[in-house]
Protein backbone atom coordinates (compact mmCIF):
# COMPACT_ATOMS: atom_id res chain seq x y z
CA UNK A 1 0.00 0.00 0.00
CA UNK A 2 1.71 3.57 -1.28
CA UNK A 3 1.82 5.81 1.99
CA UNK A 4 0.69 8.98 0.08
CA UNK A 5 -0.26 11.95 2.06
CA UNK A 6 -4.41 12.47 1.16
CA UNK A 7 -5.44 14.39 4.61
CA UNK A 8 -3.18 17.17 5.47
CA UNK A 9 -4.58 18.05 8.73
CA UNK A 10 -3.76 16.40 11.79
CA UNK A 11 -7.05 15.38 13.08
CA UNK A 12 -8.02 13.58 10.09
CA UNK A 13 -6.11 10.40 9.65
CA UNK A 14 -4.65 9.61 6.24
CA UNK A 15 -6.72 6.99 3.80
CA UNK A 16 -3.62 4.54 4.92
CA UNK A 17 -4.22 4.39 8.19
CA UNK A 18 -7.70 4.40 7.57
CA UNK A 19 -7.52 1.42 5.92
CA UNK A 20 -5.05 -0.53 7.87
CA UNK A 21 -7.63 -0.77 10.76
CA UNK A 22 -10.46 -1.73 8.78
CA UNK A 23 -13.11 -4.10 10.16
CA UNK A 24 -13.58 -5.34 6.63
CA UNK A 25 -10.59 -7.66 6.78
CA UNK A 26 -11.38 -10.67 5.42
CA UNK A 27 -14.99 -10.26 6.25
CA UNK A 28 -18.33 -10.66 3.92
CA UNK A 29 -20.50 -7.45 3.33
CA UNK A 30 -23.75 -9.47 3.57
CA UNK A 31 -26.13 -6.72 5.28
CA UNK A 32 -26.14 -3.50 6.79
CA UNK A 33 -27.39 -5.05 9.93
CA UNK A 34 -23.36 -5.52 10.10
CA UNK A 35 -22.60 -2.19 10.51
CA UNK A 36 -23.29 0.15 13.43
CA UNK A 37 -22.28 3.58 14.53
CA UNK A 38 -18.55 3.34 14.80
CA UNK A 39 -18.47 1.27 11.18
CA UNK A 40 -20.66 3.31 9.41
CA UNK A 41 -18.26 6.69 10.63
CA UNK A 42 -14.98 4.43 9.07
CA UNK A 43 -16.76 3.35 5.77
CA UNK A 44 -17.91 6.50 4.81
CA UNK A 45 -14.78 8.46 6.12
CA UNK A 46 -12.57 6.31 3.53
CA UNK A 47 -14.87 6.87 0.97
CA UNK A 48 -14.73 10.64 1.54
CA UNK A 49 -10.94 10.57 1.66
CA UNK A 50 -10.86 8.12 -1.54
CA UNK A 51 -13.16 10.93 -3.72
CA UNK A 52 -10.99 13.88 -2.60
CA UNK A 53 -7.63 11.44 -3.91
CA UNK A 54 -8.87 10.25 -6.88
CA UNK A 55 -10.61 13.82 -7.67
CA UNK A 56 -6.60 15.08 -7.42
CA UNK A 57 -4.90 12.35 -8.84
CA UNK A 58 -7.66 10.60 -11.23
CA UNK A 59 -6.00 6.85 -9.99
CA UNK A 60 -4.52 5.72 -7.20
CA UNK A 61 -2.40 2.45 -6.35
CA UNK A 62 -3.83 1.32 -3.21
CA UNK A 63 -4.78 -1.90 -4.56
CA UNK A 64 -2.73 -2.37 -7.34
CA UNK A 65 -2.55 -5.85 -8.10
CA UNK A 66 -5.91 -6.46 -6.34
CA UNK A 67 -8.66 -8.61 -8.72
CA UNK A 68 -12.56 -7.89 -7.94
CA UNK A 69 -14.55 -10.76 -9.13
CA UNK A 70 -18.50 -9.24 -10.27
CA UNK A 71 -20.69 -11.80 -10.61
CA UNK A 72 -24.23 -10.47 -11.74
CA UNK A 73 -27.40 -12.71 -11.96
CA UNK A 74 -29.73 -9.94 -12.42
CA UNK A 75 -28.98 -6.81 -15.31
CA UNK A 76 -27.24 -3.90 -13.79
CA UNK A 77 -25.87 -0.23 -15.36
CA UNK A 78 -25.11 2.00 -12.33
CA UNK A 79 -23.88 -0.79 -10.05
CA UNK A 80 -21.76 -2.85 -12.17
CA UNK A 81 -19.97 0.04 -13.98
CA UNK A 82 -19.33 1.45 -10.15
CA UNK A 83 -17.73 -1.09 -8.85
CA UNK A 84 -15.44 -1.38 -12.16
CA UNK A 85 -14.59 1.55 -12.52
CA UNK A 86 -13.89 2.22 -8.76
CA UNK A 87 -11.28 -0.64 -9.01
CA UNK A 88 -9.57 1.06 -12.09
CA UNK A 89 -9.42 4.50 -10.37
CA UNK A 90 -7.73 2.61 -7.03
CA UNK A 91 -5.08 0.69 -9.54
CA UNK A 92 -7.12 -2.92 -9.02
CA UNK A 93 -8.83 -4.73 -11.58
CA UNK A 94 -12.14 -6.86 -12.42
CA UNK A 95 -12.93 -10.29 -13.93
CA UNK A 96 -16.41 -9.85 -15.05
CA UNK A 97 -18.97 -12.58 -15.31
CA UNK A 98 -22.75 -12.63 -16.48
CA UNK A 99 -24.80 -14.70 -16.06
CA UNK A 100 -25.92 -15.27 -19.39
CA UNK A 101 -23.23 -16.45 -21.22
CA UNK A 102 -21.46 -18.12 -18.05
CA UNK A 103 -22.10 -21.69 -17.60
CA UNK A 104 -24.99 -21.43 -15.08
CA UNK A 105 -26.53 -21.73 -18.39
CA UNK A 106 -24.79 -25.46 -18.32
CA UNK A 107 -26.58 -26.29 -15.04
CA UNK A 108 -23.53 -25.03 -13.27
CA UNK A 109 -24.57 -23.91 -9.04
CA UNK A 110 -23.55 -20.91 -7.63
CA UNK A 111 -21.63 -22.27 -5.44
CA UNK A 112 -19.49 -23.75 -8.29
CA UNK A 113 -19.76 -20.54 -9.89
CA UNK A 114 -18.45 -18.87 -6.50
CA UNK A 115 -16.00 -21.35 -5.93
CA UNK A 116 -14.16 -21.04 -9.49
CA UNK A 117 -14.39 -17.22 -9.67
CA UNK A 118 -12.71 -17.49 -6.23
CA UNK A 119 -9.95 -18.72 -7.56
CA UNK A 120 -9.38 -15.67 -10.22
CA UNK A 121 -10.41 -12.76 -7.43
CA UNK A 122 -9.94 -11.38 -4.23
CA UNK A 123 -12.99 -10.82 -3.61
CA UNK A 124 -16.82 -10.88 -5.31
CA UNK A 125 -19.59 -8.97 -5.51
CA UNK A 126 -22.73 -10.48 -5.91
CA UNK A 127 -25.86 -9.85 -7.72
CA UNK A 128 -28.78 -12.09 -7.21
CA UNK A 129 -32.70 -12.66 -7.54
CA UNK A 130 -32.78 -15.01 -4.40
CA UNK A 131 -32.32 -13.23 -1.11
CA UNK A 132 -30.54 -16.45 0.54
CA UNK A 133 -28.08 -16.18 -2.69
CA UNK A 134 -25.29 -14.25 -1.01
CA UNK A 135 -25.61 -16.46 2.48
CA UNK A 136 -25.02 -19.16 0.46
CA UNK A 137 -22.34 -18.31 -1.78
CA UNK A 138 -20.35 -16.91 1.69
CA UNK A 139 -20.62 -20.63 2.83
CA UNK A 140 -18.57 -22.04 0.50
CA UNK A 141 -16.66 -18.60 -0.99
CA UNK A 142 -12.92 -18.16 -0.57
CA UNK A 143 -12.76 -15.10 -0.59
CA UNK A 144 -15.18 -12.04 0.77
CA UNK A 145 -18.92 -11.92 -0.78
CA UNK A 146 -20.09 -7.96 -1.41
CA UNK A 147 -23.94 -7.87 -1.29
CA UNK A 148 -24.47 -6.38 -4.64
CA UNK A 149 -28.26 -7.24 -4.28
CA UNK A 150 -30.11 -9.94 -2.83
CA UNK A 151 -34.03 -10.06 -4.35
CA UNK A 152 -36.02 -7.55 -2.93
CA UNK A 153 -34.38 -7.63 0.32
CA UNK A 154 -30.83 -5.46 0.71
CA UNK A 155 -28.44 -3.43 -1.72
CA UNK A 156 -25.97 -2.54 1.41
CA UNK A 157 -23.47 -0.63 -0.85
CA UNK A 158 -26.21 1.54 -2.66
CA UNK A 159 -27.33 2.13 0.68
CA UNK A 160 -23.85 3.68 1.52
CA UNK A 161 -23.42 5.75 -0.56
CA UNK A 162 -26.98 7.15 -0.44
CA UNK A 163 -26.56 8.11 3.48
CA UNK A 164 -23.11 10.17 1.73
CA UNK A 165 -24.93 11.51 -1.13
CA UNK A 166 -26.89 12.81 1.55
CA UNK A 167 -24.36 13.97 4.05
CA UNK A 168 -21.75 15.71 1.24
CA UNK A 169 -25.16 17.24 -0.35
CA UNK A 170 -26.85 18.66 2.40
CA UNK A 171 -24.00 18.51 5.32
CA UNK A 172 -26.03 16.71 7.66
CA UNK A 173 -28.67 13.74 8.29
CA UNK A 174 -29.62 14.86 11.57
CA UNK A 175 -32.58 16.89 11.31
CA UNK A 176 -34.18 16.03 7.94
CA UNK A 177 -37.17 14.71 6.52
CA UNK A 178 -36.57 12.09 4.46
CA UNK A 179 -39.55 10.63 2.04
CA UNK A 180 -38.91 7.60 0.34
CA UNK A 181 -41.49 7.11 -2.80
CA UNK A 182 -42.91 4.62 -4.86
CA UNK A 183 -42.16 0.92 -4.95
CA UNK A 184 -41.25 0.82 -1.08
CA UNK A 185 -42.24 -3.30 -1.27
CA UNK A 186 -39.71 -4.43 -3.38
CA UNK A 187 -36.98 -1.63 -3.50
CA UNK A 188 -34.33 -3.26 -1.86
CA UNK A 189 -32.03 -0.31 -2.00
CA UNK A 190 -34.88 1.75 0.17
CA UNK A 191 -35.13 -1.67 2.71
CA UNK A 192 -30.68 -0.99 3.48
CA UNK A 193 -30.71 2.80 3.65
CA UNK A 194 -34.28 2.83 6.35
CA UNK A 195 -31.94 0.42 8.04
CA UNK A 196 -29.10 2.69 7.77
CA UNK A 197 -31.09 5.61 8.73
CA UNK A 198 -31.79 4.39 12.73
CA UNK A 199 -28.33 5.84 13.91
CA UNK A 200 -29.49 9.62 12.58
CA UNK A 201 -31.99 12.02 14.28
CA UNK A 202 -34.32 11.77 10.77
CA UNK A 203 -38.00 11.83 10.27
CA UNK A 204 -39.11 8.95 7.26
CA UNK A 205 -42.30 9.20 4.99
CA UNK A 206 -43.20 6.51 3.39
CA UNK A 207 -45.46 7.10 0.10
CA UNK A 208 -46.53 4.42 -1.79
CA UNK A 209 -49.23 3.04 -4.21
CA UNK A 210 -51.83 0.66 -2.32
CA UNK A 211 -49.92 -2.93 -2.80
CA UNK A 212 -46.71 -1.65 -3.28
CA UNK A 213 -46.34 -0.45 0.81
CA UNK A 214 -42.99 -0.75 2.83
CA UNK A 215 -42.73 -4.37 4.47
CA UNK A 216 -44.80 -4.63 7.93
CA UNK A 217 -42.02 -5.56 9.82
CA UNK A 218 -39.45 -2.93 8.09
CA UNK A 219 -42.41 -0.17 8.84
CA UNK A 220 -42.57 -1.11 12.40
CA UNK A 221 -38.98 -0.81 13.11
CA UNK A 222 -39.22 2.89 11.75
CA UNK A 223 -42.13 3.61 14.07
CA UNK A 224 -40.60 1.82 17.21
CA UNK A 225 -37.35 4.13 16.70
CA UNK A 226 -39.76 7.14 16.78
CA UNK A 227 -38.91 8.18 13.20
CA UNK A 228 -42.08 7.60 11.24
CA UNK A 229 -43.56 10.95 9.80
CA UNK A 230 -46.79 9.78 7.83
CA UNK A 231 -47.48 6.66 5.67
CA UNK A 232 -49.48 8.32 2.54
CA UNK A 233 -50.34 6.57 -0.34
CA UNK A 234 -49.69 9.92 -2.11
CA UNK A 235 -47.05 12.67 -2.58
CA UNK A 236 -49.05 15.42 -1.39
CA UNK A 237 -47.76 18.88 -1.50
CA UNK A 238 -47.56 19.34 2.34
CA UNK A 239 -45.27 15.89 2.26
CA UNK A 240 -43.37 17.55 -0.70
CA UNK A 241 -42.72 20.72 1.44
CA UNK A 242 -42.08 19.35 3.93
CA UNK A 243 -39.19 17.20 2.77
CA UNK A 244 -35.29 18.04 2.70
CA UNK A 245 -34.79 14.44 0.27
CA UNK A 246 -37.11 12.85 -1.88
CA UNK A 247 -35.89 9.22 -2.37
CA UNK A 248 -37.45 7.89 -5.96
CA UNK A 249 -37.78 4.52 -6.83
CA UNK A 250 -38.44 2.15 -9.73
CA UNK A 251 -41.63 -0.03 -9.66
CA UNK A 252 -39.54 -2.97 -9.90
CA UNK A 253 -41.84 -5.30 -12.48
CA UNK A 254 -39.36 -8.44 -12.69
CA UNK A 255 -40.28 -9.00 -8.73
CA UNK A 256 -44.51 -9.03 -9.08
CA UNK A 257 -45.88 -12.28 -9.14
CA UNK A 258 -49.57 -10.19 -10.38
CA UNK A 259 -48.63 -8.40 -13.68
CA UNK A 260 -51.88 -6.75 -13.35
CA UNK A 261 -50.95 -5.12 -10.19
CA UNK A 262 -48.16 -3.75 -11.65
CA UNK A 263 -49.94 -2.47 -14.80
CA UNK A 264 -51.85 -0.47 -12.08
CA UNK A 265 -49.55 0.99 -10.23
CA UNK A 266 -46.66 1.21 -12.92
CA UNK A 267 -47.17 5.08 -13.61
CA UNK A 268 -48.19 6.41 -10.32
CA UNK A 269 -46.49 9.11 -8.20
CA UNK A 270 -44.39 10.13 -10.83
CA UNK A 271 -42.04 13.52 -9.60
CA UNK A 272 -42.14 16.37 -12.59
CA UNK A 273 -42.11 19.93 -12.63
CA UNK A 274 -45.28 20.47 -10.75
CA UNK A 275 -44.66 18.53 -7.94
CA UNK A 276 -40.90 20.55 -7.52
CA UNK A 277 -42.81 23.46 -7.75
CA UNK A 278 -43.78 23.05 -3.73
CA UNK A 279 -40.30 21.62 -2.92
CA UNK A 280 -37.68 23.67 -0.55
CA UNK A 281 -35.12 25.45 -2.23
CA UNK A 282 -32.67 23.46 -0.59
CA UNK A 283 -33.34 19.81 -0.90
CA UNK A 284 -32.27 16.85 -2.85
CA UNK A 285 -34.48 14.67 -5.34
CA UNK A 286 -32.66 11.18 -4.89
CA UNK A 287 -33.03 7.91 -7.27
CA UNK A 288 -30.58 4.42 -7.47
CA UNK A 289 -31.53 4.14 -10.83
CA UNK A 290 -32.43 2.84 -13.40
CA UNK A 291 -35.42 5.74 -13.96
CA UNK A 292 -38.56 4.69 -15.72
CA UNK A 293 -41.65 6.97 -15.69
CA UNK A 294 -41.08 7.95 -11.86
CA UNK A 295 -39.27 10.92 -12.47
CA UNK A 296 -39.99 13.08 -15.60
CA UNK A 297 -36.63 14.10 -17.06
CA UNK A 298 -37.63 17.78 -17.32
CA UNK A 299 -36.35 17.54 -13.70
CA UNK A 300 -33.14 16.54 -14.45
CA UNK A 301 -32.05 20.13 -15.44
CA UNK A 302 -33.38 21.07 -11.56
CA UNK A 303 -30.19 22.16 -9.94
CA UNK A 304 -32.26 20.32 -6.69
CA UNK A 305 -31.87 17.17 -8.71
CA UNK A 306 -28.97 14.82 -7.31
CA UNK A 307 -29.90 11.19 -8.71
CA UNK A 308 -27.11 12.18 -11.58
CA UNK A 309 -24.57 13.59 -9.23
CA UNK A 310 -24.79 10.41 -6.91
CA UNK A 311 -23.16 8.39 -9.98
CA UNK A 312 -20.19 10.26 -11.12
CA UNK A 313 -18.54 9.67 -7.93
CA UNK A 314 -17.90 6.12 -8.78
CA UNK A 315 -15.66 5.79 -5.69
CA UNK A 316 -18.18 5.99 -3.35
CA UNK A 317 -18.67 1.91 -4.16
CA UNK A 318 -15.06 1.07 -3.44
CA UNK A 319 -15.05 2.15 0.14
CA UNK A 320 -17.06 -0.96 0.89
CA UNK A 321 -14.49 -3.39 -0.16
CA UNK A 322 -11.45 -1.92 -0.45
CA UNK A 323 -10.15 -2.98 2.59
CA UNK A 324 -11.25 -6.74 3.14
CA UNK A 325 -7.68 -7.47 2.58
CA UNK A 326 -5.50 -9.49 4.81
C1 LIG B 1 -31.38 -0.64 -8.06
C2 LIG B 1 -31.25 -2.11 -7.81
O1 LIG B 1 -30.78 -2.89 -8.65
O2 LIG B 1 -31.65 -2.47 -6.72
N1 LIG B 1 -30.35 0.02 -8.69
C3 LIG B 1 -29.04 0.00 -8.24
O3 LIG B 1 -28.45 -1.03 -8.12
N2 LIG B 1 -28.43 1.15 -7.96
C4 LIG B 1 -32.74 -0.14 -8.33
C5 LIG B 1 -33.63 -0.81 -9.35
O4 LIG B 1 -33.34 -1.86 -9.93
O5 LIG B 1 -34.69 -0.25 -9.57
Amino acid sequence: MSAIPLSQSKEIPSLTELLAKSFLKGKHLLSVKQLGPSELDQLLAVAREMRIATEQKRVLKILNGVVLGEIFYEPSTRTSTSFDAAMKRVGGQTVILNESYSSTQKGESLEDTIRTVGQYADAIVLRHPDENAVDAAAIVSPVPIINGGNGAKEHPTQGLLDLLTIMEELDTIDGLSITFVGDLRYGRTVHSLCELLQYYRVTINLCSPPGLEMPLELAQQIRDRGQLGVISAELSPKIVSESDVIYCTRVQKERFKDLELYEKVKESLTVDPSVMKDAKSRMILMHPLPRNREVAPEVDRDPRAAYFRQVSPQLHEVACFVDWRN
